[in-house]
């Protein structure tokens, strides 16, 4: 197979596309295997390894950021780049890597990318204050309504990988923070803090450099976990109340 992949030494450093061929790849492989195999290749012949991040490689940490043709996390729908398998390409083919990009997403080297901003949106408002103190409440003493706590685990899954603002041409981070705003607006538990919550965060998210959402819905076809646009509707509606009690 050709990869044509994107090389860049640091931060400051001018990147460029670089041409490789790589050989034995099998259809199982997934899509880091075949990026491990390629660095192998790569190191035996005296060369620099790719840089690019990853982690669990089971689809749980968000690590794994790769634009492959174009695309947040490859071709493949709902699923990560470690869970990408090489049997959606075929023999011969030429796949271009690049790292997800936005000002907001400093490039480290090569494919890994600086994604702190989105810990720094967390750490604005992505809790619930509890005491632990031995005291705390049983998770069960509450009774939430099915519905409710279905969007809420829905919205939970969400794994912070970037992808939604790898896609948008806006590079707007709305549909990672609307799914961390979401999965507590929706529980009781989260409701005590939900004013100071959509207003930090957002505030946060606009601090970092994140584009505003102009409704195009490339983050929701590309959200390896198909977190939906309703999170979005449902953080602005947050927003919009909080502004109004602030
Ligand atoms: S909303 Fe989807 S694409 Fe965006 S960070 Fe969360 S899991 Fe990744
Ligand atoms: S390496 Fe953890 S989601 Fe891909």
């Amino acid at each position: 197979m050709k990869l044509k992949i994107w090389r860049q030494a640091n931060v400051n450093a001018q990147g460029e596309m670089v041409s490789y061929s790589v050989s034995d790849v099998s259809p199982d492989m997934s899509f880091l295997e075949m990026m491990d195999m390629h660095n192998e290749q790569l190191i035996k012949k005296g060369e620099d390894p790719v840089a690019f991040d990853h982690d669990c490689r089971e689809g749980i940490c968000g690590m794994c950021s790769m634009f492959i043709n174009g695309e947040a996390h490859g071709p493949d729908r709902l699923v990560t780049t470690c869970q990408l398998h090489m049997r959606k390409f075929k023999d011969g083919d030429t796949i271009t890597i690049e790292p997800f990009r936005a000002n907001a997403f400093p490039v480290i080297k090569d494919l890994a990318v600086d994604r702190s901003a989105f810990d720094r949106i967390q750490q604005a408002g992505g809790f619930i204050s509890v005491n632990t103190s031995g005291n705390t409440q049983d998770a069960n003493a509450i009774p939430i309504n099915k519905h409710d706590a279905d969007k809420a685990f829905d919205a939970a899954t969400c794994i912070g990988c970037g992808a939604c603002v790898a896609s948008c041409k806006n590079a707007s981070a709305m549909l990672f923070v609307s799914a961390k705003v979401s999965q507590y607006a929706l529980l009781p538990q989260g409701k005590v803090e939900a004013t100071d919550r959509v207003l930090n965060m957002v505030n946060q998210m606009d601090e970092e450099g994140f584009g505003n959402c102009t409704n195009t819905g490339a983050c929701e076809v590309e959200c390896p976990k198909g977190i939906s646009l309703e999170n979005i509707a449902r953080m602005n509606k947050e927003y919009l109340t909080a502004t109004i009690k602030s």
